[in-house]
């Protein structure tokens, strides 16, 4: 791995730290900087090559870290920058890159940009951001509707006119046709990566340029997918335009003036794969895209070889697939995957695991956490806060479980955490040292792609498989089965060594030929050398 600059990413682990509720160094229920720093011998042991912070910038957390007050500086109740220093070295030492999350689509309506931009209709930032004159009857200028629900504008009363917001109103959209908004944004990308950032993972990347001419969006119909009938349009004039791609070339170019090249990760939260695989032509946009629509599949054995082989079909030769199964956006995957099933869940960590390409583990994706339930009371998003009872993002947010003491090793006994504590049973701790854990089957994958050339960058080839089995090869010699049906399987054709099995107890078993693999069980076989 050592010789290739990119190959860090391209054939690692990365992991993301989501800094609230990681670990709380200063005892105030919220997670920092200087607790990411106390964890990160717990991410060597795991074997993570990179890790990826959601917003570490300043924020009055409108919507946590996502509306951004001040590009380059760190929000004091995380930290320091001289803590992001320390952070990165530290990160550094024990061969871990950092990533930071850059939220280019839209500022903090406190940001001074915006202060600024609504001061006056003649002021010199006002075209840093999107503004329209009221429609007729004095609504909003066009149709568009907030992924946040409500109309994507709000009308300024001091200036008389509407301006842009995709999400909240306290998130106003930056109008990336302005040259300066571009520029501004070439300068923040230099002063992290002068820092040592090793890349960023860019929000709602896809979004970043809006239809000129701000023309309203077509109505969903009936059977349309589940997003565009939430918004009640086809985003067709906000999301996707074809100038973003020239947006994401720029910024590539400034990773690229770096050497080793830093990284740039795409947060394309859509629909369609093949919308995803848009982001990847010509080579020369960001290196990499998350594919959404992955996890977003059932969790089915056709479902995910039909969405694996479109994803590998479509990408341009030489590219590289991100997989992931949780974020801080989405039920984690041991909930919406395995349904509370822990075998499921093992067996969707195999699979995220053996997968060609990039991975990104979610903060206690290794711990098999899942999603906890919460009252409305309890809750902060403000997603969860208007669309209650559908629960927002608050259940996959709550702190890391590190130990099942009071204060969860994530905060002092006594301490109340920011947001409610899950099921402290599952953690850390007590896992780190069963080798039958969750834990230790993911340390183990992660330490096998290490070790397994194959594994780790060798091509893949869908493989056939009885009904309910998802089953591929990795480059010569891996052979990945994953039984999601409901009764036995036998897989032929493999002839080798399980070298890990969800079912423990399996590892090492010689197989000739007919793997006999029960309902929610995967292994990962090294057949034998030709
Ligand atoms: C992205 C983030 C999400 C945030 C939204 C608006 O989808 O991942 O957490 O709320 O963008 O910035």
């Amino acid at each position: 791995m050592a010789d290739d600059p990119n190959a860090w990413w391209r054939e690692g682990v990365l992991y993301q730290v989501y800094p609230r509720s990681y670990m709380d160094a200063d005892g105030d229920g919220v997670g920092d900087l200087r607790g990411v720093i106390d964890r990160l011998d717990h991410l060597q042991w795991l074997g993570v090559r990179g890790i990826w912070l959601s917003p570490i910038t300043v924020s009055p957390n409108a919507d946590f870290g996502y509306d951004c007050a001040d590009y380059c500086d760190v929000d004091p109740s995380l930290g320091t920058l001289a803590d992001a220093d320390e952070l990165i070295a530290e990160a550094g030492r024990r061969g871990i890159r950092v990533l930071l999350d850059l939220v280019p689509n839209h500022t903090s309506i406190e940001h001074a940009w915006f202060r600024e931009a609504r001061a006056s209709r003649d002021n010199p930032k006002r075209h840093w951001y999107v503004w329209a004159d009221p429609a007729p009857d004095g609504g909003p200028p066009n149709n568009w509707t907030a992924s946040f629900g409500g109309p994507a504008w709000t009308l300024d009363e001091t200036t008389g006119q509407y301006y842009l917001h995709n999400f909240l109103p306290a998130q106003p959209d930056l109008n990336w046709w302005n040259e300066d908004v571009r520029a501004a944004f070439d300068d923040i990308l230099q002063f992290w990566f002068d820092r040592g950032v090793a890349g960023f993972r860019v929000d709602v990347a896809h979004m970043m340029v809006k239809d000129a001419q701000l023309r309203d969006n077509p109505p969903a119909q009936d059977g349309d997918p589940f997003m565009y009938r939430m918004l009640g349009q086809r985003p067709v004039h906000n999301w996707c335009q074809p100038e973003v791609h020239e947006v994401h070339r720029r910024l590539r170019a400034v990773a690229e003036s770096y050497d080793p090249p830093r990284l740039l990760v795409g947060e394309t939260f859509l629909v369609e794969i093949e919308d995803v695989l848009k982001f990847y032509e010509g080579g020369d946009q960001f290196q990499l895209s998350f594919n959404i629509p992955f996890a977003h599949c059932s969790f089915d054995a056709a479902v995910l070889a039909d969405a694996i082989e479109r994803t590998e079909r479509g990408l341009p030769p030489g590219a590289t697939p991100v997989w992931t199964g949780s974020n801080h956006d989405i039920s984690r995957f041991p909930s919406r995957w395995g349904g509370g099933d822990p075998d499921r869940a093992r067996c969707a960590l195999v699979m995220l695991l053996t997968l060609r390409g990039t991975v990104f583990l979610y903060e206690g994706d290794e711990i098999g956490m899942v999603d906890t339930p919460l009252e409305y009371a309890q809750m902060l998003d403000p997603v969860g806060l208007k669309f209650w009872p559908y629960a927002g993002r608050d259940p996959v947010r709550t702190p890391m479980q590190w130990a099942n003491v009071p204060g969860g090793g994530f905060t002092r006994a006594g301490v109340e955490p920011w947001l409610p504590f899950g099921d402290l049973a599952c953690n850390v701790g007590e896992q780190r040292h069963d080798p039958d854990s969750f834990l230790s089957l993911c340390r183990d994958l992660v330490a096998l792609r290490d070790a397994l050339a194959d594994l780790r960058a060798g091509a893949f080839t869908p493989l056939g498989a009885p009904d309910g089995v998802l089953a591929y090869r990795r480059g010569e010699r891996v052979v990945v089965a994953i039984n999601l049906g409901a009764t036995t399987a036998t897989v032929e054709g493999a002839a080798g060594v399980v070298r890990c099995c969800t079912d423990r107890a399996r590892d090492g078993e010689r197989v000739d030929g007919a793997m006999p693999l029960p309902p929610s069980t995967a292994a990962v076989v090294l057949t034998d050398a030709p």
